[in-house]
């Protein structure tokens, strides 16, 4: 496994982490989910992705169940907030900021979290206040670094020119060969102030693996066939999207890489990529995923995968 360093913070985190949403303490058993966790370390994979609203806590409890036994400074721990946890809990308020990390430590079973994550920008908040109760949460060695997800350019600048802050050093946008468009704002921007991507789904949700023909129903045990987790793939499940990816396939094996790994290792040739968060439901996929690390791609052959999926929505 390679490290890569987190924007302008001391973090090193592996090139290939592990997510968990919509999995641990939701659709994937709790020894799965344990089962998983120790493969990655295993790995050599050491950066660890949740949010508050994963499970409304479920996940955060799923992990900080596995990771008592590990010791602090052996992981990297991130975690968000934003996504309503109850009728009342929801934002970026002051009031949330506070009550959501001692939430989330107090599931996660840590004093600490490395990384605190904006789920989505907060319109109803103003961004003054909660950059401000992120920097107190901060001082308070509550967490250590913080990062958004998903803001849009006007919003990472506007946090950036407020002063006396704490600063982003993530950006946790989609990003993989079916959807591209971080590529055309948010990377540069973030590039020229510290910030890395650290990215989700980078296999359009396990399609990018090739696991799902065009012509079949999907295969039992897919994320597309559970009621739990399935809710969200549905646009990766087109036929015209599956065939492209199918057509991908010989381009991975030139490249001596299964279709995953190649997925991989495309959004790893960006520099301003620190980390691609995958999802696991088994510990075999993550044996398979971290091997793109490191993997040497002759350009020329990402290059006939983009082209070949260019035109789909969102890939170019
Ligand atoms: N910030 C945000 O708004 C946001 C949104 C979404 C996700 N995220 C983060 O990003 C993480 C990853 O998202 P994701 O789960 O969509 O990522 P993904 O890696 O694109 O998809 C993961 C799923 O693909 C399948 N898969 C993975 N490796 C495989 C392999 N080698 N062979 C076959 N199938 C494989 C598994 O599903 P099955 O085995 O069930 O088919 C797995 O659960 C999340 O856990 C979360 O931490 C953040």
């Amino acid at each position: 496994m390679k490290y890569r360093k987190l924007g302008a913070s001391d973090l090193k985190i592996s090139e290939i982490s592990l997510g968990s949403w919509l999995t641990y303490g939701v659709g994937v058993e709790a020894d799965k989910a344990r089962a998983c966790l120790d493969r990655a370390f295993d790995l050599g994979i050491n950066f660890i992705d949740t949010a508050n609203a994963y499970g409304r806590g479920a996940a955060e409890t799923v992990l900080g169940e596995s990771l008592a036994k590990r010791p602090r400074d052996s992981y990297v721990l991130a975690t968000k907030l934003f996504v309503p946890m109850s009728d009342t809990d929801r934002g970026l308020s002051r009031a949330q900021v506070f009550k959501q990390i001692d939430a989330s430590l107090q599931r996660l079973r840590t004093d600490y979290v490395d990384l605190y994550q904006c789920h989505r920008y907060d319109p109803d908040t103003p961004l003054e206040e909660t950059m401000q109760a992120l920097s107190e949460i901060v001082r308070a060695g509550k967490v250590r670094w913080i990062g958004f997800s998903e803001w849009s350019p006007e919003q990472i600048e506007a946090a950036f020119a407020i002063p006396g802050v704490e600063r982003f050093v993530s950006s946790q946008p989609q990003y993989s060969l079916l959807w591209r468009r971080p590529e055309r704002r948010v990377i540069p921007i973030c590039a020229a102030n510290g910030v890395s991507q650290i990215v989700w789904s980078p296999l359009a949700q396990g399609v990018l693996t090739g696991k799902y023909d065009p012509n079949s129903p999907p295969p039992a045990g897919t994320r597309a066939t559970s009621d739990t987790m399935g809710s969200a793939i549905a646009r990766w499940m087109e036929k015209p999207v599956l065939e492209r990816v199918q057509q991908l396939k010989p381009i991975a094996a030139e490249a001596g890489l299964t279709l995953g790994q190649f997925s991989l290792a495309w959004v790893l040739r960006e520099p301003n990529v620190a980390s691609a968060i995958v999802g696991a439901s088994r510990p075999e996929q993550l044996d398979e995923n971290a091997a793109a690390s490191g993997a040497v791609v002759d350009p020329a052959l990402f290059k006939k995968a983009e082209e070949l999926v260019a035109g789909l929505q969102g890939a170019s």
